[in-house]
C-alpha cells in the first residue's frame, strides 16, 4: 500500500508534508505534491501534518479522487525529492476546498 496526495494540495502545495516525510517519498511539481508509492513506508505521518486533509492511504482514497493514485504514481517518476518544508504560495488559503481543481495541475 501507499499513501496518495489528491486535488485538494493543488494550489495549496503546504509543503509540511514533505517535511515530516522519513522516507523522503514526496516529490515536487509547480503546484502540487505526490508521493513516490515505491518510496512511501505506510507510517501515515504525512495525512496529520496536511492542513486541508489531501493525503489519503491508497485503499481510502475517495472515489472520485482515485485519478490521482496513478497520478501520484507517474508524476513521481520524473518530479524531485521534497524533504523540507517550503512556503505556501500566498493565496494557498483561498484555494482549500474549491472544486475541480485537477484541470489546474501543471505537469510540466
Ligand atoms: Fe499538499 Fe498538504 Fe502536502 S497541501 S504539499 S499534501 S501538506
Amino acid at each position: 500500500m501507499t499513501y496518495v496526495v489528491t486535488e485538494n494540495c493543488i494550489n495549496c502545495k503546504h509543503t509540511t508534508c514533505g517535511e515530516v516525510c522519513p522516507a523522503d517519498a514526496f516529490r515536487e511539481g509547480a503546484n502540487f505534491l505526490v508521493i513516490d508509492p515505491e518510496a512511501c513506508v505506510d507510517c501515515d505521518l504525512c495525512v496529520a501534518e496536511c492542513p486541508v486533509g489531501a493525503i489519503f492511504a491508497e485503499d481510502e482514497v475517495p472515489a472520485e479522487q482515485v485519478v490521482f493514485i496513478a497520478l501520484n504514481q507517474q508524476l513521481s517518476k520524473s518530479w524531485p525529492v521534497i524533504a523540507v518544508q517550503k512556503a505556501a504560495p500566498a493565496d494557498a488559503g483561498d484555494w482549500d476546498g474549491v472544486a475541480n481543481k485537477r484541470d489546474l495541475l501543471i505537469k510540466p
